[in-house]
This record gives C-alpha cells, structure tokens and sequence, in this order.
C-alpha cells in the first residue's frame, strides 16, 4: 500500500519561529505524515518568515494596519491561508486573535500553543504573569481555538517547574523546549490518527492514518 499524502500544515507565526523550526524539522521525515506548506506573519522582518525561506516553504503576510477594518484583515488573511488548501493551521507565537471568517473557514482545524498551564495565566505574557503570582509549575498548553482568548478545547499539557531565580526569559526558555516538543508529537498524531471534541474533550484516535 502506498502511503497517503502527506498532511497540509499552515504555520502562522510573529517572532523567533522556533516552534517551527520544529514543525519544518519533524517533516522532513516521511513518517511524520505531515508537511509545512506555507508560513504566514503578521509583520515583516521575523525570524520565522526566514526560517521558512530558508526551508523553501512559501510565505505571505497580513498586517493588521494596512486594512481599513479588523473584518477586512480576517478576510485576507483567511484567504490567503486557504489558498493552501491546509488540513490543519497552526498558531505558533502568532500575536494575533483571528476574526470570524478564519473561524468559519478553520475553526475545525485551527490550533495555538500558548506558553502557560490553561485555564491559568492566558494572554500574551504566560511565564510573566505565572512567575508573578508565584506558581511553582507551569507550562504549556497545546488547544483548538476558539473565539475566546485561549479558551478552547486543549489537547495536551506539559508542565514545567518554576525555579527560585527563574526571569520571564529563563522560564520562557524552559517553557520553550517542553513546548515545542509537545507541539511536534501532538501535531503528527492529529494528522496520522485523527480526532473528535465531544464536550471540550479532545480524543486522538488510534487507528493510522
Ligand atoms: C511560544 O512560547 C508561544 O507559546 C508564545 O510565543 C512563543 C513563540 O516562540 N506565544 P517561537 O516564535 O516559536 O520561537
């Protein structure tokens, strides 16, 4: 039997793009069952945007600013991510809460890694606000998005420890590595094995793909 095509991954990112360094590193072998086909940004100038060059995976951006309405930059980019036809999109550090048509459009199939154990600590400042309160563990969290602010369905969780002399930049690193190693597992098995979300509860099968 020949093996099925390989998964279509869209990789959305803001910053440094080392979860998808990850994602583009894991795909390189056929087994993973999946492959980055595009990369989008928010910005220009990103390392991510060059980690994805670099790799020779196409790229294209949306900047909030130059659309005359928030419901205008959701509807680019939510074309711009369909052109790639993507069997799962995949928020990785994009700084960006999406509109209603990208819901309408990938809901179903749109994923975020958020540095922090949710429900705890949500938002864009995770390992800040975890070392602020004083947690002992923290983490990260892999989940389905939904239309609030990292409220949707989770599919796995890491936990970290929170060390004495820890800074936002030590944990975040830490989180960092746990992180994207989750991501990287969990993203294959979605895409080989398939699931199902019944009431928040999010199964991975077990058959292959
Ligand atoms: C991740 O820790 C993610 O949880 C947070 O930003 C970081 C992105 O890192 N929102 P990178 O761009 O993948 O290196």
């Amino acid at each position: 039997m020949t093996d099925p095509a390989p998964a279509r991954l869209v990789v959305l990112v803001s910053g440094s793009g080392s979860n998808l360094q990850e994602l583009l590193d894991a795909s390189a072998d056929p087994a993973y069952g999946a492959k980055v086909v595009a990369v989008g940004a928010d910005r220009d100038g990103i390392a991510g945007l060059d980690r994805a060059a670099a790799a020779g995976v196409p790229t294209f951006v949306a900047k909030l600013k130059e659309f005359a309405t928030r419901d205008d930059w959701d509807a680019a980019l939510t074309a711009l991510v369909a052109e790639h036809k993507p069997d799962l999109v995949i928020s990785a550090g994009f700084l960006k809460l999406v509109g209603p048509a990208f819901l309408a459009a990938f809901g179903d199939r749109y994923i975020n890694t958020h540095n922090a154990l949710l429900p705890s600590f949500p938002g864009i400042h995770g390992p800040r606000d975890a070392l602020a309160y004083g947690v002992k563990i923290t983490g990260a969290t892999l989940f389905f998005v939904d239309a609030g602010v990292d409220t949707g369905p989770i599919i796995a969780q890491v936990s970290v420890p929170v060390l004495d002399d820890d800074t936002e930049e030590t944990l975040s690193e830490r989180i960092k590595v746990a992180e994207r190693a989750q991501l990287v597992e969990h993203v294959g098995r979605l895409v080989r094995e398939g699931w199902t979300i019944a009431e928040r509860k999010v199964r991975i099968h077990e058959r292959q793909r």
